[in-house]
């Protein structure tokens, strides 16, 4: 039978679009997945989204959505993340999934049923950024122990899960289980939280507080809260209470991968549900550390969010992904900058195997029509480069098992640099001029030996790039998406007489003046020819402008600047509030037909509701409004 192997992301929040962190846990997740499945493993692989809750509530009335729409519309883009980044999730998890929420109120209900989970009325500090309860010991000079945030006193009755009575049994677990928390210094962490008293979990919410979330099945006027209703995904989107089979082939989880600002809610809440559920534990709860953006933590309001898109626009996808991957030591935090980006790209992709590639594909077309020569007797030169490469594969396997991919990576680059010494230190060149073509296929041998094993190994990191260069080598479509990762030795060498195809430059290096340009937005963006600020015509017609005859128009009261005008737009009649008193009286304006934006959000300003804006054109101080040539009725559409 087949080794499983059942991997899972967090699932994140829809009151945001996704950006580089989530993107990293994600691209994170398909690497292990892609090698385990190259490994011939059986992979599950599961992502999603955490889709109740009062921050999806609070986005939506930001949005003018209803908390459904502001889903529908948020999990789109994690959805196009994903396949942008080449994802290759089994399922994809929505909490509000019917199934999802099915699966829930049975736990909730059974939980309940066993009496472990009871009523009462509870006093606590409630913050709502990280929608959790903090006793007052808990809180830090008296703000939020998570976020540094002012908490709220909050006292109603609630349900709990009685959490408490397992804080023994946990204690006993992550010690006597050392690689169910990783890295080991997150189980201390843990281990470190569990030596105060743990209370009980609070597991609903009010409706009167918050009503978007699960209702629980033995009380109408409660929700579920947002993390017992989210941490149950990991079990029903892989079939508990619908498909059991299924669950009992893939459970218990080999990863649950998260980031390390929900250790807390992994390492204590998930494993004590799961205890009262009687499931399993997972094998291993992996925390990794954060994405800092330069020296300073990521957030909307800094406005240093990292857009996944723009950078896999500009520089590609699998860049992006070896990056992230190879820059990031797992468990600690990293820094991204956009220049630490190019000169790794530069640097390892397009110098380092970019070039070995291509001198080996090139000569090869060259001097043998591409064919991969035989090779003849090994020097020592030709066996010092395949020791290093074959370590590789080692190297990168135990890194998988280890989780220290970037070390692993590291260590195929060390080969792939080992590639372009031999190179020279053979310098097929020479043998070619020479025409010792008996040498020169050995050493074009053993190198395109060396891309077969750096291309399968890369594969789950740059899946385009290496099916490319695989593709390239001459294998079908199917063995170029494809590697078995348990050939990866001497005995199952490159093939003699594969027929290898020409390439175009894998990774172009990137020109340092393209990035200049592009941190001086004002200049020429991407094509100097283009003029940056340009739209379409479709974003022009976003804009409805109209004519407008003005009809009365007055001061507004303790505001010199502002008229407020009373238009007609044909039959329509609007209140607008222009800023053109300082040039205009009212009786000049009256009678005259303006230019309008009919279509703007209403606004207040200075206590009056303005429908819409008048256009004037502006000099210094010199205003002038924009009138009509002519006769025209009013309500014309201007454009
Ligand atoms: O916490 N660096 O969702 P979320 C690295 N819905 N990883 C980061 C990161 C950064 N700067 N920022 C975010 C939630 N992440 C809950 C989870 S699970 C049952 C419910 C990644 O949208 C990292 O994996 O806030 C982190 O744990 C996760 O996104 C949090 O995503
Ligand atoms: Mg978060």
């Amino acid at each position: 039978m087949k080794e499983n192997f059942y991997l899972t992301t967090p699932i994140y929040y829809v009151n945001d679009k996704p950006h580089i962190g989530h993107a990293y846990t994600t691209i994170l997740g398909d690497v292990l997945a892609r090698y385990n499945r190259l490994l011939g493993k059986s992979t599950f692989f599961l992502t999603g989204t955490d889709e109740h809750g009062q921050k999806v509530e609070k986005a939506a009335i930001e949005h003018n959505m209803t908390p459904q729409e502001q889903c529908d519309t948020t999990v789109v883009n994690f959805k196009e993340l994903w396949e942008t980044l080449d994802i290759t999730y089994d399922n994809f998890i929505r909490t509000t999934d019917p199934n999802h929420k099915k699966v829930v109120c049975e736990i909730l209900q059974d939980l309940f049923d066993k009496q472990l989970i009871y009523k009462a009325e509870y006093t606590g500090r409630y913050c709502v950024p990280c929608e959790r309860f903090f006793t007052d010991k808990d809180l830090v000079d008296g703000l939020c122990p998570e976020c540094n945030r002012e908490t709220n006193e909050i006292v109603e009755s609630n349900y709990f899960f009685k959490m408490s009575q397992y804080q023994e049994w946990l204690i006993d677990y992550i010690e006597t289980h050392p690689d169910f928390i990783q890295p080991a210094f997150r189980a201390n962490e843990t281990l470190g939280f569990l030596k105060q008293p743990l209370n009980d979990l609070c597991i609903s919410r009010p409706k009167e507080r918050l009503s978007w979330g699960i209702e629980l099945p033995f009380d109408k006027e409660y929700v579920c809260y947002v993390w017992f209703d989210a941490l149950i995904n990991y079990i029903s989107g892989a079939g508990y209470g619908s498909d059991m089979e299924h669950f009992n082939k893939v459970w218990p989880a080999s990863y649950q991968l998260i980031g390390k600002d929900i250790l807390t809610t992994h390492t204590v809440y998930w494993t004590t549900m799961l205890k009262a559920m009687g499931i399993e534990q997972p094998k291993s709860i992996y925390a990794h550390g954060w994405w800092l953006l330069g020296e300073s933590k990521m957030s909307k309001s800094l406005g240093n969010v990292v857009n996944p898109m723009d950078l896999c626009e500009e520089y590609g996808v699998d860049a992006f992904r070896y990056f992230l991957m190879s820059e990031m030591t797992l468990g600690n935090d990293a820094s991204f900058t956009e220049e630490n980006f190019i000169i790794r790209y530069n640097s390892d992709l397009a110098n380092d195997l970019g070039n070995l590639v291509n001198r080996i594909v090139k000569m090869t077309l060259k001097h043998f029509n591409g064919v991969i020569p035989k090779p003849n007797a090994l020097n020592e030169d030709d066996n010092e480069f395949l020791d290093i490469t074959y370590s590789a594969v080692c190297a990168m396997q135990d890194s998988i098992e280890n989780m220290k991919l970037d070390k692993g990576l590291n260590k195929v680059m060390t080969a792939i640099r080992a590639g372009n010494k031999y190179m020279e230190k053979t310098a097929p060149w020479i043998l070619a001029k020479n025409k010792d073509f008996e040498r020169l296929g050995t050493v074009l041998h053993t190198a395109s030996e060396g891309l077969r094993i750096f291309s399968a190994l890369l594969l789950p990191v740059m899946p385009d790039k290496m099916r490319e260069l695989r593709s390239t080598l001459g294998y079908s479509e199917e063995n170029a998406t494809c590697a078995d990762l348990s050939k990866l030795n001497k005995e199952n060498a490159i093939c003699a007489g594969m027929q290898m195809k020409d390439i175009v430059s894998l990774f172009p290096r990137i020109l340092v003046e393209k990035k200049e340009i592009k941190q001086q937005p004002k200049k020429n963006k991407k094509n100097k020819k283009e003029p940056v600020g340009l739209i379409e015509i479709d974003d022009f017609f976003k804009t409805k402008l109209k004519t407008a005859k003005v009809i009365e128009a007055e001061k507004v009261e303790g505001a010199d600047k502002l008229l407020k005008l009373q238009i007609e737009i044909g039959k329509e009649k609007r209140q607008l509030v222009a800023g053109i008193a300082s040039s205009y009286t009212p009786n000049e304006i009256i009678g005259k037909m303006v230019v309008v934006v009919s279509n703007l959000k209403p606004a207040t300003i200075r206590g009056v509701e303005s429908q819409g804006m008048l256009l004037a054109a502006k000099s210094g101080k010199e205003l002038k409004i924009i009138t009509i040539d002519g006769d025209i009725k009013s309500g014309a559409s201007v454009g």
